[in-house]
């Protein structure tokens, strides 16, 4: 099976390339472009209920310190980085995206809000940030868009712009193990996902740890959440995509919605089913010089 890279600008046109449909379903501001979790069985009927309860998990990982500079890395429209400023008030939090869109849908929310997120375009593998800059960076389902199993440069540049005990918190897909060649089945169902996310591949877990321990990062908290964002992908399966189908039948839909749906309702659950996969809320540290 032939191994596609996709280039950042391609990952930046599928952003700005949904990023109509993306707010749509995520703009309420409650939290963003991820997958949710449920702290009461009504929550499996509101996506927003979901990404919301899983954008105050992340945001309990970040300490209660004063005046923190915090980096949402691939940060969508920020509407992680609006919680983080509202749960820790005296933090500013800048975040990059490769989507133009993304960073000028964020943008225009400071003229509402007393207090935004200042986000950017820009790429998380080579930032124009100087070193040790920020106390806490967040990565939410972006690591995964990151080159290689191992997202070396991804993990070397965030190590250079945090501070020594500053905050890693990620958020996303990890592989249990390097999948084999043939294993076509998982090739299959997988190449559908990462043809419609514009992932290469996802994160490694061994690989991806070992360059973080090369580059002074020691994990601190490792949470499996795959059963945990379930109920999300059910409501995908049960609730958007039928939905979006009724709308199409009746004029009132749109037929790329409806494509997309169906590609995330069918083939992310499989992939999620598949024994290599795992979703994670891993948190870590930048040791001390010694
Ligand atoms: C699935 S969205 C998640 C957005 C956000 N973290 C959230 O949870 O709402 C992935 C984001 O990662 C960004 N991204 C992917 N690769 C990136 C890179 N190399 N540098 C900066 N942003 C990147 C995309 O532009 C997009 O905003």
């Amino acid at each position: 099976m032939q191994q596609k890279n996709f280039s950042k600008s391609e990952i930046a046109a599928h952003y700005n390339e949904f990023h109509d449909l993306y707010e749509k379903w995520s703009g309420s501001g409650h939290g963003g472009y991820h997958f949710g979790i449920m702290k009461k069985w009504t929550d499996l009927f509101s996506n927003d209920r979901m990404v919301f309860n899983m954008s105050n998990k992340i945001i309990s990982h970040i300490p209660k310190k004063e005046n923190q500079v915090i980096l949402e890395a691939g940060c969508g429209s920020a509407y992680v980085g609006q919680l983080v400023i509202n749960a820790r008030e005296n933090a500013s939090v800048i975040g990059i995206t490769l989507s133009e869109r993304q960073a000028h849908t964020a943008n225009a929310r400071e003229k509402k809000v007393k207090k935004a997120p200042n986000v950017r375009v820009g790429n998380f593998e080579k930032t124009v940030f100087a070193d040790e800059t920020f106390d806490v960076v967040i990565f939410i389902d972006s690591l995964c868009h990151g080159t290689g199993p191992a997202k070396k440069a991804a993990v070397e540049e965030t190590s250079r712009l945090l501070k020594p005990g500053g905050t890693l918190i990620f958020a996303d897909v990890f592989l249990k193990e390097v999948p084999k060649l043939g294993d076509k089945w998982y090739h299959f169902i997988n190449t559908k996902v990462f043809d419609l996310w514009k992932v290469s591949q996802w994160t490694e877990e061994k690989q991806w740890k070992k360059i973080l321990s090369q580059n002074q990062i020691m994990i601190v908290t490792d949470e499996n959440m795959t059963w945990k964002i379930v109920p999300s992908v059910l409501h995908l399966f049960f609730i958007k995509f039928p939905t979006s189908v009724i709308a199409y039948i009746i004029g009132r839909g749109d037929k790329k919605e409806m494509q997309y749906l169906f590609t995330a309702a069918i083939f992310a659950p499989l992939v999620g089913l598949h024994p290599y996969f795992r979703y994670k809320i891993i948190t870590a540290k930048k040791i001390h010089n010694v």
